[in-house]
């Protein structure tokens, strides 16, 4: 008891602290997103979500090859279609811009892991994850369709597919086709738990992906939960996900805290566009300091219990921790 114990002993210096330090963020924890579409020299921002970008294969190339320079070392692909129609069958087209982009970064870094998110409500004219029918997000004819996905990606080199529908038994039906297709190496990092939430707003301009009626509430989850969450993850790591992910992250960090414990298994968490957003027009208006903000963010969700950290600051943080 003080005024023999002291704290504060811990903290006199920057290597005391550092040395004590708990939680250690590391450039190979970051999974770095990114948006993909067709064309050449592309290279647009995103209104909703400042210094991102629509990019094309070629600047993906490049983008990634500076992101790998700062440390970076997993990316995520999300694509941008050319076209939608109602079963949004460019998610599984093999010239589409996601398999165009993993194949071309396959080939300029195939150190790089390339995971890609599987999910149709990019390619959708309804702009929901699944088919609809009667106004209805139907999940069993949606199943096929995801898992045809998965394949593509695959076959285009993809080293990871991350599952981000919440359709029922999506995970089974990713695993048994890419199984059949000879790609029982391809891990999946399923979107375990993830919440029907209103920080997904500023990616559904990056991905022009906004439900043309209703919302998503169907099946992504409710916000006041989290025995159910337990009871997805449960799910999916039967069905064969060799990861899973809390999202979002920071409104959620208790969740990836009872899935750590729950199931000691390795946990990814998505810090979501909105958070993203947010944190960044705070600081361009000079309200908190950006980097601090960015590693005491980034710290938090791991030190709630996610190894792995899906985030737009990936290159930013990459370059402050190297
Ligand atoms: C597709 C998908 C979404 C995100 C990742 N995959 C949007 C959504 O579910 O509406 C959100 C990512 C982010 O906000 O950064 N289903």
């Amino acid at each position: 008891m003080f005024p023999v114990t002291r704290p504060r002993r811990l903290r006199r210096s920057a290597a005391l602290r550092e040395m004590v330090r708990e939680t250690r963020l590391a450039p190979t924890d970051l999974i770095y997103p990114l948006f993909v579409r067709h064309g050449k020299g592309v290279r647009t921002e995103i209104g909703s979500m400042p210094e991102q970008f629509h990019l094309s294969p070629d600047t993906l190339v490049e983008e990634v090859g500076a992101a790998r320079e700062d440390g970076v070392r997993a990316v995520l692909l999300f694509g941008i279609p050319e076209a939608k129609d109602e079963r949004g069958s460019e998610a599984w087209d093999d010239g589409a811009a996601v398999q165009t982009g993993v194949r071309a970064l396959k080939k300029a870094y195939p150190d790089v892991l390339v995971i890609t998110d599987i999910c149709l409500c990019e390619y959708t004219s309804h702009g929901h994850c699944g088919v609809v029918r009667d106004g209805k997000v139907l999940n069993d004819p949606t199943l096929e369709l995801l898992a045809q996905t998965a394949v593509s990606h695959a076959r285009a080199g993809a080293d990871l597919v991350a599952p981000s529908d919440m359709m029922d038994g999506r995970v089974d039906a990713i695993r048994s086709t890419l199984d059949g297709e000879g790609f029982d190496d391809i891990a999946i990092l399923s979107y375990a738990a993830k919440y029907a939430s209103a920080f997904y707003g500023p990616f559904r301009e990056a991905a022009g992906s906004a439900p043309q009626f209703g919302d998503r509430r169907s099946y992504q989850m409710d916000p006041g939960n989290v025995e159910e969450a337990l009871r997805e993850v449960a799910l999916d790591l039967e069905e064969g996900a060799d990861l899973v992910m809390v999202k979002p992250a920071l409104a959620y960090l208790d969740v990836i805290r009872r899935v750590k414990d729950t199931f000691g298994v390795t946990v990814a968490a998505y810090n979501v566009s909105g958070e993203y957003s947010m944190l960044l027009a705070a600081a361009q208006r000079g309200w908190i300091d950006r980097e601090r903000a960015i590693l005491e963010t980034l710290t938090a969700i791991k030190r709630a219990g996610a190894s792995i950290l899906l985030t737009y600051h990936a290159r930013e943080a990459a370059r402050l921790l190297g």
